[in-house]
């Protein structure tokens, strides 16, 4: 049995599956740097890991499995890296649709996509509608996303509401709220993974993160693999979780 394997045994054994997990893909620049490879050459290898770690997350019974794939700083970083970045993105979606539909994967996009160029948004909308139907497990990917441009956003929609009339002051509350997110409707994560050993939420999930378990790896998104997705579940199910309440 390989060290995964054993990993994946021990968490069926205990049997507490995080609904949602939550991951900061992180450290492909440096994963490129340290083999003294181009940038881009770190973010093909990222991608490898997506795949390995949606299966792992499938074979362990994640519910749903949230990637911050693209923030909206990334828009920032020079005009080589973000084409190399769309083009993956674009390729991800050609390679990998068709297998996500046989694994009954349901694949959300989240995040400002009126951004994207053209070609990628085609995309993203064709796979969205493609597994629309699936439930194994839904795969949140965050492109062009914020936190706080996805809670100004929120703030926008309820002031609208409250001027039209659809909606009372005194209704505001934080179910208002939060069925406004771009999560509106999905569990808030139960586990936040960043990888890469920096201790930062770098503007991902402010809202949902409230009660969240974390978890930093050390290892570098492109070796983030099976086994180190069910290590961080062995380490959640070792966690009391009491949303502000003493222990029973
Ligand atoms: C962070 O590493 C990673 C990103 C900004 C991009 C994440 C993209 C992928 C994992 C590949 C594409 C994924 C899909 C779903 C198509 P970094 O560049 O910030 O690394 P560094 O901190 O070491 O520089």
């Amino acid at each position: 049995m390989s060290a995964a394997d054993q990993l994946l045994a021990q968490v069926k054994a205990h049997g507490v599956v995080p609904r949602h997990v939550a991951i900061i893909m992180d450290g492909n620049g440096r994963w490129a740097r340290e083999r003294m490879l181009p940038r881009p050459v770190g973010h093909r290898n990222g991608m490898k890991a997506v795949r390995e770690v949606v299966e792992a997350a499938i074979a362990a019974g994640v519910g749903v499995l949230s990637l911050f794939a693209f923030s909206q700083e990334n828009w920032q970083r020079p005009a080589t890296e973000v084409s190399a970045l769309m083009a993956l993105l674009e390729e991800y979606i050609q390679k990998e649709a068709r297998e996500l539909d046989e694994q009954g994967v349901r694949v959300v996009f989240l995040g400002d996509l009126d951004r994207l160029p053209g070609p990628q948004r085609g995309a993203v909308d064709r796979v969205m509608a493609l597994t629309a139907h699936n439930s194994t497990l839904v795969l949140n990917l965050f492109i062009s996303y914020g936190a706080r441009a996805e809670l100004v956003r929120a703030a926008r929609l309820i002031a609208e509401d409250v001027a039209a009339g659809r909606l009372a002051p005194e209704q505001v509350d934080e179910a208002a709220v939060a069925g406004r997110l771009f999560t509106a409707g999905c569990p808030d994560p139960d586990l936040l993974i960043r990888t890469s050993g920096e201790k930062r939420i770098s503007n991902f999930l402010l809202w949902q993160l409230a009660y969240t378990e974390l978890h930093i790896s050390p290892v570098l998104w492109p070796d983030f693999g099976r086994a180190e997705l069910y290590q961080a579940l062995v380490d959640f199910q070792s966690r009391e979780r009491r949303f502000g309440r003493v222990s029973a």
